[in-house]
């Protein structure tokens, strides 16, 4: 079943073209990365999905007009309020919905072992490690209960080491917890490792140059088989961004040089 649906979406700051018609779709249960290069537009687009700005284009969930209320959105940037306690961290997108402090407090806290923060609920974001801070913002995003996530480069600002255990991490969640998602990545790796689709955009004005399917098993595991076939697929992805274009599985070409 189709959840959200983009046709032709385009959006223009005064002069500066961004979005130059974007269409994408997302099933029920899916996971859907678009990735892009920096300035393409891909935060523009998170925008123009929760409302937060107007532009041209027909969004549709569950074939209905889109209304912004639908997502638990998680932004790329200022993500936790440095002058509140993890815990009253957690419980703000519930207290933004009207739910009085305490009963939010009640919802989050069975949540905090599962998201590896359990003995952290009175800790100040600023005494949290940057793993651990992306995790606490995951939380607050997800007590939300909405129909469906959308993540805007949640790792980005992570060391690698880091970066490769929460995509493991949100990988098992995504699965245990039957998330529909739409993550924002300039990262090739992680996107093949979470997404069934993925949406490659061009640099800005941005349109989607290819939609790449990932038929990878799950859960992803660290086998050498799979490391195979996803760095396959990784290469495909950077040929596109870089402007080569060519098809996804294409024989090695390295023996005939
Ligand atoms: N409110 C705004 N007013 C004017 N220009 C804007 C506004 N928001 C974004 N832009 C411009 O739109 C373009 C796309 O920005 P956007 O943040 O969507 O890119 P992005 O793909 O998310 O980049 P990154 O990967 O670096 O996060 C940029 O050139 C940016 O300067
Ligand atoms: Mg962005």
């Amino acid at each position: 079943m189709t959840r959200l649906e983009l046709r032709n979406m385009r959006k223009n700051f005064g002069a500066l073209e961004v979005l130059a018609g974007i269409s994408l779709h997302v099933e029920e249960g899916e996971f859907v990365s678009i990735l892009g290069p920096s300035g393409a537009g891909k935060s523009t687009l998170f925008q123009l999905l929760t409302g937060a700005i107007r532009g041209e284009g027909e969004m549709r969930f569950d074939g209905a007009p889109l209304d912004g209320a639908r997502f638990a959105f998680m932004p790329q940037r200022d993500a936790l309020m440095p002058w509140r306690r993890v815990i009253d961290n957690a419980t703000l997108g519930l207290e933004v919905q009207g739910m009085k402090r305490r009963a939010a407090r009640e919802r989050v806290a069975p949540l905090f072992a599962e998201f590896g923060l359990a003995g952290f609920e009175r800790a100040w974001p600023a005494e949290l490690s940057g793993g651990m801070r992306q995790r606490a913002a995951l939380l607050r995003t997800v007590v939300q209960q909405r129909d469906m996530l959308l993540l805007d480069e949640p790792f980005g600002a992570l060391d690698a080491l880091t970066r490769a255990a929460m995509q493991r991490w949100l990988e098992t969640m995504w699965r245990n917890h039957r998330w529909t998602a739409l993550l924002i990545t300039h990262d090739v790796r992680e996107a093949v490792l979470l997404s069934d689709r993925i949406y490659v955009l061009s640099a800005r004005p941005a349109r989607v140059v290819r939609e790449v399917a990932v038929p990878l098993p799950r859960p992803r595991t660290e086998s050498t088989a799979f490391a195979r076939k996803a760095a396959a697929i990784e290469a495909g992805i950077l040929d596109i961004l870089l402007g080569a274009a060519e098809p996804i599985s294409r024989p090695s070409d390295g023996e005939n040089r």
